[in-house]
């Protein structure tokens, strides 16, 4: 894909004060949506967490494909991070995070403990690209826990830890982080769930990717909701059929076509055709190796 200057600058400079602050922590959740677990991921991460214990948080599960989901929470798996599902919006296994955390860092937790050192709060701090779900994770996560423990040196001055019990304490503000820009089809998946302004790519095009995955992998859906009596058909075909049926019509009875494209992304990314996803295991990891 062309060099697209779909995010500012500064997300890239950025980097040296991620790593800053990645020192205090003893753990990094890294937020990806689960409708896109490959475009949302950060192309450097492995280089950014170092050899910090790494959880990622696929979000937004209450909109994925639950099968993909699943296949790609394995992936990771196998490339060595911890992963859970969650969904910052309801609160949806929001509060596994601090027992899983727990886990991951037990063999510290037992080093200090034999030293008979007193157990030191697990301090963590939420990295994600744009809208993938950040502050809705943070508020989630503090909602109930009003106390600020206060500055702590070596943190810019804004910056404040909450302590979400005795034990745990996470830094209030996300680190943000820039997704993969290595393929074509990312740009879609980052546009067809919102992650990126819908001004970004062409909106047709938008849409045409976002019908022939949904033809290719999610038909019934499709033509379910749209009460379509085939897809074998062109693009154009389709949303003729989906204006006529929802009267997104000019004058003179011509379809409107900005007002499907808008219907057909609306009720995506709400879920009005069900649990998706737009990022395919099967075909990116074989086209990404
Ligand atoms: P950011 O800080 O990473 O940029 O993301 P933010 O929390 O602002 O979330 C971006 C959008 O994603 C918000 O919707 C938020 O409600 C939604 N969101 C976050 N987590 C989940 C989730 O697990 N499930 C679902 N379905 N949505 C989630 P918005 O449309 O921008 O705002 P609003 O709908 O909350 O008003």
């Amino acid at each position: 894909m062309k060099q697209i200057q779909w995010f500012p600058g500064h997300m890239f400079k950025s980097l040296r004060e991620i790593k800053e602050k990645l020192k205090l922590m003893d753990i990094v959740y890294i937020l990806l949506d689960a409708r896109i677990p490959y475009s949302s991921m950060n192309p450097n991460v492995l280089e950014i967490v170092g050899v910090k214990p790494t959880l990622l948080l696929f979000n937004k599960i209450d909109l994925a494909d639950h099968n993909q989901t699943k296949r790609w929470t394995k992936y990771y798996e196998e490339q060595g991070f911890y992963t859970l599902e969650i969904d910052a919006q309801s609160g949806k296994n929001v509060s596994m995070i601090y027992e899983k955390s727990l886990e991951i860092l037990s063999d510290k937790i037992a080093r200090q403990k034999s030293k008979g050192m007193q157990q030191q709060a697990i301090r963590a701090m939420i990295m994600g690209i744009p809208n993938v779900g950040k502050s809705t994770l943070i508020n989630q996560m503090t909602k109930t826990k009003a106390t600020k423990t206060g500055n702590k040196p070596g943190v810019t001055k804004a910056q404040q830890w909450v302590k979400i019990n005795d034990q745990f304490e996470l830094l209030d503000t996300p680190g943000v982080l820039w997704p993969k820009f290595d393929l074509e089809q990312v740009g879609y998946s980052l546009a067809i769930t919102g992650a990126i302004k819908d001004t970004i790519l062409p909106i047709d095009d938008v849409v045409y990717h976002a019908v022939e995955h949904l033809k290719q992998y999610y038909p019934k859906q499709l033509m379910e909701r749209y009460e379509l009596t085939s897809l074998d058909k062109e693009f154009i075909e389709i949303l003729d059929e989906i204006g006529k049926r929802r009267g997104a019509l000019l004058k003179g009875n011509e379809i409107d076509y900005e007002r499907v494209y808008s219907i057909l992304l609306t009720d995506i990314r709400n879920k009005h055709l069900g649990g998706l996803t737009f990022d395919r295991y099967d075909k990116l990891i074989s086209i990404s190796r």
